[in-house]
């Protein structure tokens, strides 16, 4: 690896933090849809918002070079007029700082889904005003903190808020509806790309991406009607989120198709030209794992999420385009996940081909049902599995592809959308019943010793 290739851990604010009403910090989206559903929320999750100090010492005793995480918009600014709150921009303050003490690469995303709840209750990411509050919280952030971050991500994952959102209905706000499925995915690239537009005005040092939930698609055979799936699928995925913020463009086909059925008059002429004006410098793209698809052409749309940990229940099938399959002779978490890294090896050739554009790994791991009360977490599978993914890497960056970090999800553990803290990703265990205290896993020495032997080897 290159010496300046980045290794780390990502995080989210909502997923960590706790202290949701600390600070003048405002309600977000999530803290009001899950206590309202009364189900288990991030109010305390890690208490990173207390104990960051300690998370990121501990990164850096373990051989990291980067901390990838993000900031929580209704921390920072107060109500829909804009008001900055001192408090949350001094906690921020203090996490860069402490990265830089440690010699550890921030490296920020501006929205990882805790939409203030002010904004929600005008419509959320349906309000074009949204995409200009959006605008005015990054420009306060670039003013603030660029002097000390070099690489900034405007929107984590898109295509997965905004599916889980307005499509599944498993995600607040809670939504099944086609169109306005489509109109929050529009605002949202919008918006992502009127931040790019503020980072290039304020001529901020550094540079600024977008992060992606890649799943590069597979078809069963090489028929003609699997390709057609494919395509669909790989629309669905990847494309209306990687071509816009990489290429300026949605793809047209996608477009095409879509307004057989739905009003596309929200695409304004306007909009798409800072679309296009406004591409990123580099793609972040967090990989689970891949989709496999077949061509599904009769009976209804199915998409079902796995929150239970029981194997077997998620489904995703959408008339007249694909069904997602499971290939039998693959290994599956128990929610549903398959463990696939050829796919990471395969998407990253195939990205990097069509946008050649430097590429971040910013999120890779497995989440698994884990007694954290052992002295030492023995996790054999997470260290296989991280093996397993960062020789897919090496084997990209040997076909060619421009790699320059991976960060791991996650380098604690922490609070999982809707599946609670029962389902750990950290290489560092967390005793949520028992005051958050903090243990290395096996995997955080095997990391460090991964880190470690790379860096002899420059
Ligand atoms: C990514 C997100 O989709 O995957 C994270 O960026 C998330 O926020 C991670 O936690 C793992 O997903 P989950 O649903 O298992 O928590």
């Amino acid at each position: 690896m290159d010496k300046n290739f980045l290794w780390g851990g990502a995080t989210a604010s909502y997923q960590c933090e706790g202290a949701w009403n600390v600070d003048e910090k405002q309600e977000s989206m999530w803290d009001h849809y899950l206590h309202l559903q009364e189900l288990e929320n991030g109010d305390i999750a890690s208490d990173h918002y207390h104990r960051y100090e300690e998370d990121i010492r501990m990164m850096k005793e373990g051989g990291q070079t980067s901390y990838r995480f993000s900031l929580s918009w209704p921390r920072i600014i107060k109500n829909r007029e804009g008001e900055v709150n001192q408090k949350g921009l001094d906690f921020y303050h203090k996490i860069i700082d402490t990265c830089h003490k440690y010699d550890i690469e921030p490296f920020v995303t501006l929205y990882h889904w805790d939409l203030p709840q002010y904004w929600e209750e005008t419509g959320g990411w349906l309000n074009l005003d949204v995409c200009q509050a959006f605008e005015h919280f990054s420009e306060v952030c670039f003013k603030e903190f660029s002097d000390k971050i070099k690489f900034w991500t405007t929107f984590n994952e898109p295509k997965w808020f905004i599916v889980n959102g307005y499509f599944i209905g498993n995600y607040p706000p809670g939504l099944q509806n086609v169109q306005k499925t489509m109109i929050a995915a529009y605002h949202v690239m919008y918006a992502s790309a009127l931040s790019v537009r503020a980072f290039r005005a304020g001529n901020y040092p550094g540079q600024i991406g977008v992060v992606h939930s890649y799943t590069p698609v597979n078809g069963v055979n090489d028929s003609i009607e699997t390709k057609i799936a494919m395509r669909y699928a790989d629309n669905y995925c990847n494309n209306w989120i990687l071509d816009t913020a990489a290429k300026g463009e949605f793809p047209i086909d996608l477009v095409a198709k879509l307004s057989e059925s739905y009003d596309v008059s929200f695409m304004e002429e306007e909009h798409l030209s800072i679309i296009k004006q406004n591409t990123v410098d580099f793609i972040g793209l967090n990989y689970y794992a891949r989709t496999l698809v077949k061509p599904y052409t009769t009976g209804e749309t199915q998409l079902i999420f796995n929150h239970t940990g029981k194997k077997g229940e998620s489904k995703v099938v959408i008339k007249g385009w694909f069904e997602q399959v499971k290939d039998p002779n693959s290994e599956f978490t128990a929610w549903d996940t398959e463990i696939y890294p050829k796919g990471l090896e395969d998407g990253l050739i195939e990205a990097y081909e069509r946008y050649q554009l430097p590429i971040f790994v910013t999120e890779n791991g497995v989440g698994v049902r884990e007694d954290v009360t052992v002295d030492c977490v023995n996790d054999d599978y997470r260290i296989s599995f991280m093996n397993d993914h960062i020789n897919a890497i090496m084997n990209a960056q040997d076909a060619g592809c421009d790699i320059r970090g991976y960060y791991t999800w996650s380098p604690f553990d922490l609070y999982s959308w809707k599946n609670g803290c029962e389902k750990r990703y950290g290489l560092v265990a967390v005793d949520f019943d028992n005051n958050q205290i903090r243990k290395p896993k096996k995997s955080y020495y095997w990391f460090k010793e991964i880190i470690e032997s790379q860096a002899k080897l420059i």
